[in-house]
């Protein structure tokens, strides 16, 4: 089942309560949590505290997407805060299958991100062991850019690896989300649609989510 998941980087940091509930209300079931740290990209979001505080808010799935160097000091702890998805980038580590091992083993979806510019080939070897796979459409970073054309590809490279060996995991793609690239990726196999600026600025997010999934 194909299913929108709200980018929280774009919600109003000053009363996430609301927002999150609104997206509840019009039956969001999956949250987008986007974690950056100012050295893997040029940016600073957020991190432990106000998961834990949003955990408290929500029982819905936390998905939590690491922009962090250095992933492997962090993971175990965003298990142990109550993310249910946590997936980082293989462009941050030596230890991917390890890192993955180490999600698994605390009872959470694994994830691995890649960047626009790395090749499939990059996560060959642990796409057997993957929950899912999230291909960036942007470079990450920032919220509300354009979506990359190029990556459509790339999604349709990856779905037919996962015909052909009959593997299980989800493709996410995040980053340029609309009405208009969520239906070319959806038709290209990605199961998993994150959504930031399109969905929080839009003035009917009920019609907005139903036309996303359309
Ligand atoms: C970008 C983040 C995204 C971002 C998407 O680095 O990983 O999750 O919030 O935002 P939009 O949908 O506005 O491109
Ligand atoms: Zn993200």
């Amino acid at each position: 089942m194909k299913k929108i998941l709200p980018s929280l980087l774009a919600a109003d940091f000053s009363n996430l309560q609301k927002d999150i509930r609104e997206m509840e209300d019009i039956g969001i079931d999956m949250f987008h949590l986007d974690v950056m740290d100012g050295h893997f990209v040029p940016n600073i979001s957020f991190g432990f505290p106000v998961i834990e505080s949003i955990r408290k808010t929500t029982n819905k799935t936390l998905d939590v997407h690491l922009m962090v160097a250095n992933p492997d000091i962090y993971v175990e702890e965003f298990c142990n805060i109550g993310s249910d998805m946590v997936s980082f980038h293989i462009e941050a580590t030596n230890h991917a299958d390890r890192l993955i091992d180490v999600i698994k083993n605390k009872g959470k979806r694994a994830g691995i991100v890649l960047n626009p510019q790395t090749p499939i080939s990059t996560i060959k070897h642990i796409l057997h062991k993957v929950d899912y796979v999230l291909l960036m459409t942007v470079n990450p970073g920032f919220g509300g850019q354009k979506f990359i054309e190029g990556m459509l590809e790339k999604i349709e490279e990856l779905d037919k690896i996962r015909k052909d060996k009959k593997y299980n995991f989800l493709i996410q793609v995040d980053g340029g989300i609309n009405i208009v690239t969520s239906k070319l990726c959806r038709d290209r196999g990605a199961d998993l649609i994150v959504c930031g600026s399109f969905l929080f600025n839009s003035s009917n997010k009920e019609k907005t989510l139903s036309q996303l999934l359309k």
